[in-house]
């Protein structure tokens, strides 16, 4: 079965200490995950040693750093290698949020090599996709993200793309309050899939697990999971809030 995945974004938000109140409360909560379902915190760089130590007195939850950079090692002040993340136990990395692509002009062949360094160092790529705006008023969003995935993720083989979370999130739903309809989410994730699936063979296409992104809240999180084809969520705003992220995760099919 795939795997179900409630991931948190923090961003750049929470203090230390509210970082750790706010795991504190989440795990206080108790929740008992099936074996094929995981909540993954994706911290500030500072807290990701602190937290995965956290999270380590619980089964299936895991620390997920926001990014990584593109070269192996080297002259990059302030940069964060994926052998880095490896050394510090880190198993999971988001790659191409599109706040990185906007404001950092990440794109999709540089994504493409950070992918490459994070399966070398054992780390589970959540690669980002969506499409602006524009481009969901000119209904070209399928070959918009078809393109992002052509070109950040085709190349890897068949046993390496196994290894790759997807998340689907329509910039025009990001921290908007305006989130697609499970119609519209249960479209692109279908569609996310078949396009795997000419690739890589429907066999392949469906271990693979596809989040959605933008705007989920405890609200709406029980109904976008329970689409086929969405297999959880990555959740900003609605993650920093304990109450909120216990329902999430407990929404996860
Ligand atoms: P949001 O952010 O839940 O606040 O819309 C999602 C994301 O950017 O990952």
């Amino acid at each position: 079965m795939r795997k179900q995945i409630a991931a948190a974004n923090w961003k750049m938000n929470l203090t230390y200490p509210q970082a750790e109140n706010l795991l504190t409360d989440i795990l206080n909560a108790n929740i008992d995950l099936k074996e094929n379902q995981q909540a993954v915190f994706a911290v500030p760089s500072p807290y990701l040693i602190m937290t995965n130590e956290v999270l380590a007195t619980k089964d299936n939850y895991f620390t997920a750093a926001q990014n990584c950079y593109n070269k192996k090692s080297g002259a990059f002040t302030g940069e964060i290698s994926a052998e880095i993340l490896h050394s510090i136990d880190i198993e999971y990395c988001v790659i191409g949020h599109s706040e990185r692509r906007e404001y950092f002009g990440e794109n999709n062949k540089m994504l493409a090599e950070k992918i490459d360094l994070c399966l070398e160092y054992d780390i589970t790529p959540i690669f980002c996709c969506g499409e602006p705006l524009s481009i969901r008023e000119a209904n070209a969003q399928n070959s918009y993200v078809e393109t992002q995935l052509k070109e950040s993720l085709f190349h890897l083989a068949a046993d390496q793309l196994e290894k790759i979370v997807i998340a689907y999130e329509p910039i025009w739903a990001i921290g908007t309050g305006k989130t697609a309809t499970t119609a519209q989410a249960q479209e692109m994730h279908a569609y996310l899939r078949s396009v795997l699936a000419k690739q890589y063979g429907k066999n392949v296409a469906d271990l693979i697990s596809i989040l959605y992104g933008g705007s989920v809240k405890a609200g709406n999180a029980k109904e976008l999971f329970s689409c086929a084809d969405v297999d959880g969520g990555l959740v900003g705003g609605a993650s920093l809030i304990a109450a909120d992220f216990i329902q999430i995760i407990q929404s996860l099919k």
